[in-house]
């Protein structure tokens, strides 16, 4: 009935979207616009530092999708040229590693922003091993490493984008395994909008970010900083937790400053083999110039060897199926783990001083 969805649902639109101030025309045949009215709201995914995403339903087109709120203070102009620098986002509908984006529209001074649905959610909340697991196996790691460096390579080189925001939170996961990136920096505009006050208690940033060197001079960032933030998150990928403890240091200054001046962190070598941990440290280099390429990145030996597994002749090698669902249920499990805390100590019984949570458990579900 309708060409506009591919056999998963998701939308599959054709030539070019329209993009005006009230909404998003699709102009594959069939032509809608992408408004609030248009989405029946669904449970929040998750909480960044600038707004909210929520499930969504489409309900013309029946497609679910994730829609990202992020407020602004801004006029319209502005919140215009924010619509149109997103435009670029529906050339990078043709990388698999790249989440789709529907379109984007702005009520009063928000803009939201419409995209695929990931419905595994981010490799955040699938990673962390208090619950009795080891840490991510290599081969999955492996797929993890390549398919992201596969859609950052894609953002440089066909729509020159730098990413500037690499976190596993930003690294997306299906219920195929597919291995997508989201909420990359398309939009001069919007980065200059979303004041960077806010750097929380965990950053990707590479340390010539943080000296300051190149603070804030948007032309300076260059595509190995974001290099950093993926050996950066990697690592976390892999053990399940920010490779610098925030409990380690007394501030975040504190933390800021071991990652200038201290050797960068590594892979556990007890677990991961020695191309994993070679792979890793290339991205980690303290100096940006001496930084593997997404290109040499792709040709490492930790990477081929997971290519010749997705190649293999009885069909793919790596086992992404029996990981994701083992981590899946790993994860309802430490989200009821939470409830329950949470519901002791909201009791009216709780013993004083009891903690209460108060981050948002869908945010980083992180109670070690
Ligand atoms: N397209 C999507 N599909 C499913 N979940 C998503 C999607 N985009 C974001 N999320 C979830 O929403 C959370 C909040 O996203 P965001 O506002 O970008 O903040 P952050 O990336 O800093 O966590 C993410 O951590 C992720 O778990
Ligand atoms: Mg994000």
């Amino acid at each position: 009935m309708i060409s506009y969805r591919d056999p998963n649902g998701r939308l599959n639109f054709k030539g070019k979207a329209v993009l005006h101030a009230n909404g998003v025309n699709f102009a594959n045949g069939v032509s809608f616009r992408l408004n609030m009215e248009d989405l029946e709201r669904g449970e929040e995914l998750g909480r960044g530092n600038y707004g909210t995403v929520t499930k969504v339903l489409h309900t013309p087109t029946g497609v679910t999708m994730a829609l990202k709120e992020i407020r602004l203070e801004l006029d319209n102009a502005k919140l215009n040229a924010i619509i149109m620098e997103l435009d670029i986002l529906h050339r990078a509908a043709s990388s698999s590693h790249i989440v789709d984006f529907y379109g984007a529209f702005f009520v009063e001074t928000c803009v939201y922003y419409c995209m695929e649905y990931m419905d595994c959610g981010s490799l955040d909340t699938l990673v962390n091993f208090s619950f009795g697991e080891t840490g991510v196996p290599e081969d999955v790691l492996a797929r993890i490493a390549g398919s992201t460096v596969k859609g950052l390579k894609f953002l440089k080189d066909e729509l020159g984008v730098i990413h500037r925001d690499v976190k596993p939170t930003n690294v997306l996961i299906n219920n195929r395994g597919q291995i997508k990136l989201c909420d990359f920096g398309v939009s001069g505009q919007l980065e200059k909008s979303i004041a960077k006050t806010n750097i929380g208690c965990q950053t990707y940033m590479a340390p010539e970010r943080i000296s300051g060197e190149h603070q804030n001079t948007v032309g300076t960032y260059t595509v190995s900083s974001d290099v950093w933030s993926l050996g950066l998150s990697i690592i976390e990928i892999a053990i399940g937790r920010y490779p610098y403890p925030p409990e380690a240091y007394s501030n975040i200054l504190a933390q800021l400053k071991t990652i200038i001046q201290d050797d960068a962190p590594t892979l556990p070598t007890d677990r991961y083999s020695p191309e994993a941990c070679d792979w890793v440290a290339s991205c980690l280099v303290k100096v940006p110039d001496g930084r593997a390429t997404y290109a040499e990145l792709l040709e490492h030996e930790f990477i081929q060897r997971d290519e010749a597994k997705a190649n293999a002749e009885n069909g793919d090698a790596v086992d992404m199926a029996g990981w994701l669902s083992k981590a899946l249920q790993f994860r309802e499990a430490k989200i009821a783990h939470v409830q329950a805390l949470a519901a002791a100590a909201l009791a009216p019984s709780a013993p004083p001083g009891h903690p209460v949570l108060s981050a948002p458990a869908t945010t980083r579900i992180g109670l070690d």
